[in-house]
């Protein structure tokens, strides 16, 4: 990603949820100024500790104005279920000629978790549940136009991604959606009951647990490539 974010010496980046801020402590020496920025308190706070320009924001609520050169994203977008605002946000954001450049859960992320996790919630008597936006190419592409961007490149692949410590760790710290209107021994059952049934799926010969991702990669100009 930063091979293609290629940031240089003079330029001012945003990291659009910038996490704990490991990414972003990459881009620090490369380019003139990064902001990251992140919805969650507990990671800006780890972000500042590594020396990060951090701050708390929400991105459906981005408030700058033409600041930035270009904006970086990794895996975060699929958390933010308005992209509306979110696009809008990251136009404003960018200076004329700014470029985003992003890579987010795509159309079928996680699709075997998902099934896996809302069988276990229809068994239960509750409905399905979807917590992450994954578009498709086609769909994103719309998206970033209605916003006044360009879309220079946008690619939709499968990365299967080995979990070292297995996709039980993985449900404790992502599928709380799926179980947050049930008591804690009954949500962990239904964890427990996911994790079972995905064996068969998720597991490789050497016994390796692999989560389904699929990613949607791309990079938006702010100006008209069409002439
Ligand atoms: C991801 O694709 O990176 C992801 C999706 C859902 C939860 C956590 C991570």
């Amino acid at each position: 990603m930063l091979d293609i974010l290629k940031p240089l010496a003079h330029e001012q980046i945003l990291d659009l949820g910038c996490g704990h801020g490991t990414l972003t402590q990459q881009i620090v020496p490369l380019c003139q100024r990064v902001v990251g920025v992140d919805a969650s308190e507990n990671m800006i706070r780890h972000a500042k500790s590594i020396g990060i320009d951090a701050r708390v924001v929400d991105g459906h609520s981005l408030n700058f104005d033409s600041e930035f050169d270009a904006i970086f994203s990794n895996a975060a977008l699929h958390w933010m279920l308005q992209p509306e605002a979110v696009l809008n946000g990251c136009f404003r954001a960018l200076k004329p000629r700014g470029r985003m450049v992003a890579e987010m859960g795509g159309c079928g992320n996680v699709a075997k978790i998902v099934t896996a996790l809302n069988a276990q919630r229809e068994q239960r008597g509750r409905a399905a549940v979807m917590p992450w936006f994954f578009p498709t190419p086609q769909e994103y592409t719309g998206l970033a136009q209605h916003s006044g961007f360009a879309v220079q490149s946008i690619q939709l692949f499968d990365r299967p991604t080995r979990l070292p410590t297995g996709i039980r760790q993985w449900l404790t710290t992502f599928a709380h959606h799926f179980i947050k209107d049930f008591s804690p021994v009954q949500g962990a059952q239904l964890l427990d009951d996911a994790c079972e049934s995905l064996k068969p799926l998720l597991i490789d010969g050497d016994n390796n647990w692999y989560a389904d991702y699929v990613r949607l990669r791309f990079v938006l100009l702010k100006s008209d490539i069409s002439n």
